[in-house]
């Protein structure tokens, strides 16, 4: 299946397909290529990669979020300078949001801008991270603070990549589906209800996909309905810098930030079952005064005040407007 993603400055393709990273070179044609991937992403898919392209340099990254750095950024840009990557060279991402969103970063800077594609390896990358053209590296302990908007010119989302993911990063990545679903999608999220939620993954990406591409669309820069794709992320980052990424992932701390702030006991209790089912947390152990000075301290935060996603009805979020008070009573203080 190929949705194509309309953006201000350029229309790509999503490759929807069961199999599609053997196909990469046959989409991608004759161009000049670098790829990148990182050490966690198994050596079957990378040399599949590989092996469409035998004279194609790989840089392959160390894996985890500390590879979003400059360190990491000025290897990757020499090996592209030393192999004379051209301005008509095309960079190629294999792996999850980070090899992703530095690989786009990497493109987007190098000889003023080239030509990037993303094969994303991880449920979170192929639902969330992959479109919408946000790329970025950490800087001074503040993620994504370093970046551009750097649309991609092409996504290959291949399923079967999913079959050696081990089923925490699968779940977690899953968490951004469900939010979705709460957000934008009804029917997404009751595809999470039914027992066989599994066999429906191909769908689960798809409508994911769907809801993301409408949302860039209408809003590519996130001046408005973009922000609605942070529902449980405000509370959610405030529960990721509190425990410092030891103990929950990022889709673990949105899973327990999205039970904080749903106020709708009805949906909230569809949800537990839901995050239950798939061994997300709902809940934690957080000191809910170091929560609250996170959460108004979140580099979103407006004089005081925060802009606060809620779904009153499934698949219908909306913004309001959240002050230290209310910041407070949301999380039961
Ligand atoms: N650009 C955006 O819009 C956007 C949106 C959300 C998140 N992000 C970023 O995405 C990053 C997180 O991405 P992630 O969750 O994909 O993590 P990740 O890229 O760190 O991948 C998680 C782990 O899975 C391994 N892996 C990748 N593919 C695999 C596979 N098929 N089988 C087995 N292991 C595999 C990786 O090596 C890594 O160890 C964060 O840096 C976050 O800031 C960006
Ligand atoms: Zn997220």
């Amino acid at each position: 299946m190929k949705l194509d993603v309309h953006t201000k400055n350029s229309t790509y393709p999503i490759y929807l397909e069961r199999g599609v990273l053997n196909r990469a070179k046959e989409l991608i044609g004759e161009a000049n290529v670098f790829l990148i991937s990182d050490d966690g992403v198994p050596e079957k898919w990378r040399t599949a990669l590989q092996k469409q392209f035998p004279d194609a340099p790989m840089h392959v990254i160390p894996q985890g979020e500390g590879s979003k750095c400059f360190e990491v950024l000025q290897a990757v840009l020499k090996d592209m300078l030393d192999h004379h990557l051209s301005r008509k060279d095309t960079v190629v991402a294999l792996g999850g949001g980070v090899v992703g969103d530095l690989s786009g970063f990497a493109a987007s800077v190098y000889m003023r801008g080239i030509r990037y594609i993303n094969i994303p390896s991880t449920m979170l990358s192929m639902v969330d991270s992959s479109i919408g053209g946000k790329t970025a590296i950490d800087f001074y302990g503040i993620k994504n603070c370093v970046g551009a908007f750097w649309q991609p010119a092409m996504v290959l989302v291949d399923a079967d990549v999913l079959s050696t993911l081990n089923p925490r990063l699968l779940h977690e990545g899953m968490a951004e589906s469900i939010k979705m679903g709460m957000t934008h999608d009804a029917k997404l999220f009751e595809i999470f209800e039914r027992e066989d939620f599994m066999d429906h993954m191909d769908e689960i990406i798809e409508r994911s996909l769907l809801v993301k591409r409408g949302v860039v669309e209408r809003d590519e820069r996130e001046s408005g309905e973009r922000k609605l794709l942070n529902f449980g992320h405000t509370y959610g980052h405030a529960y990721e810098s509190y425990y410092e990424l030891n103990r929950y992932l990022h889709g673990e701390c949105v899973a327990m930030g999205m039970m904080t702030v749903l106020k709708n006991q009805e949906l909230k209790n569809r949800l537990k079952k839901v995050l239950d089912r798939l061994q997300l947390p709902t809940s934690c152990d957080a000191d809910k005064e170091k929560i609250c000075q996170l959460v108004n301290s979140d580099k979103k935060a407006d004089h005081g005040t925060v802009t606060m996603v809620q779904v009153d009805e499934l698949g219908k979020g909306k913004l309001e407007t959240w002050d230290a008070e209310m910041i407070r009573k949301g999380i039961g203080i």
